[in-house]
């Protein structure tokens, strides 16, 4: 199902927030929020609009409460654009250009990866966003391991082995066969994987609890990959590769801990990321609203 161009979401006082259009992927950095005169124009339409509600009252034009009514409306409307386009509390990003990376934010596959080498700033950025996610009873249970150069080819190899190895026979054959032409083209232009791991505090929380907050930082991870100009995906893997034993001693994790999956990281075509078109299901389908 299609989401409309510019969906809307229903605010806690019932005022409609107008989100805007996503970017295109990878655009996030050129989004601009569109500042300037709006500010401006928000400041001097609250006394103007009271000044021209008190003479529509005066002369008859309006009753009292219709004037107030609207007056109220314009007071809504100028709150929701200043979250919009000014900076939240703090010195934050405008709600405009917070929403513009998440909604820009796309998964992008290493076929249209240009096989260049990311810069380790790239990567870093990605990990200090990672790092900030929210983690009950602060176990703080992410754990990265960046693959690159040999390691990355030691990665794939031991992939290939363990789905050889782990896999039935009758399944094995044609995986390692798919993986080995993959390895030929599509991992050749892949600049690093990224191990996506969980280190476990069993005695803490329940293991839910862990996965999640691992999957807050990858998102936190693939939001600051967006702004970064970095392309990827988060990869599952091959299951009989991922879970091995084999592959979390590779991965210098320790039994009990786990490993979710890999971010396949690398740099975009030029033009190719803003080609990929993404989908979701409006508002109204996936939430309830009990006021
Ligand atoms: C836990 C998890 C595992 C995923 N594993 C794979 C995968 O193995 N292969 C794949 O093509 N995409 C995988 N994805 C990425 C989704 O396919 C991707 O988010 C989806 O294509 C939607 O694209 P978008 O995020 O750009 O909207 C995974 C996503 C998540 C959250």
């Amino acid at each position: 199902m299609a989401a409309p161009e510019a969906s809307r979401a229903a605010s806690a006082s019932g005022a409609a927030v107008p989100v805007p259009p996503p970017p295109p992927a990878g655009g996030a950095r050129r989004a601009s929020a569109g500042r300037g005169s709006g500010p401006v124009l928000l400041a001097a339409a609250g006394p103007l609009s009271a000044v021209a509600a008190a003479v529509a009252v005066a002369t008859g034009v309006l009753t009292a409460p219709t004037a107030l009514l609207g007056l109220a409306l314009l007071g809504a409307a100028a709150a929701i654009l200043r979250a919009l386009l000014e900076p939240a509390a703090g010195g934050l990003p405008p709600l405009a250009q917070a929403l513009a990376l998440i909604r820009g934010r796309r998964a992008i596959f290493p076929r249209d990866f240009s096989g260049a080498k990311l810069e380790r700033w790239q990567i870093e950025a990605m990990l200090e966003a990672a790092r900030w996610a929210p983690t009950h009873k602060k176990t703080e249970p992410w754990r990265f391991v960046v693959l690159g150069g040999q390691a990355k080819g030691e990665f794939e190899a031991l992939t290939i082995k363990l789905c050889r190895e782990r896999l039935p026979a009758d399944k094995a054959e044609a995986t390692v066969a798919k993986l080995e032409r993959k390895a030929g083209k599509d991992w050749k232009s892949v600049s690093n994987y990224i191990a996506i791991c969980m280190k476990r505090h069993a005695d803490q929380l329940p293991e839910w609890e862990e996965v999640a907050a691992v999957s807050c930082a990858v998102q936190n991870a693939w939001l600051a990959a967006t702004a970064a100009g970095v392309a990827c995906y988060w990869s599952s893997w091959q299951e009989a590769a991922r879970t091995a034993p084999e592959m979390l001693e590779f991965l210098g994790m320790e039994p009990g801990d786990q490993c979710l999956g890999f971010i396949v990281a690398g740099v975009a075509e030029p033009g190719r990321a803003e080609g990929y078109k993404a989908a979701r299901r409006p508002l109204e389908a996936i939430a309830e609203w009990r006021l």
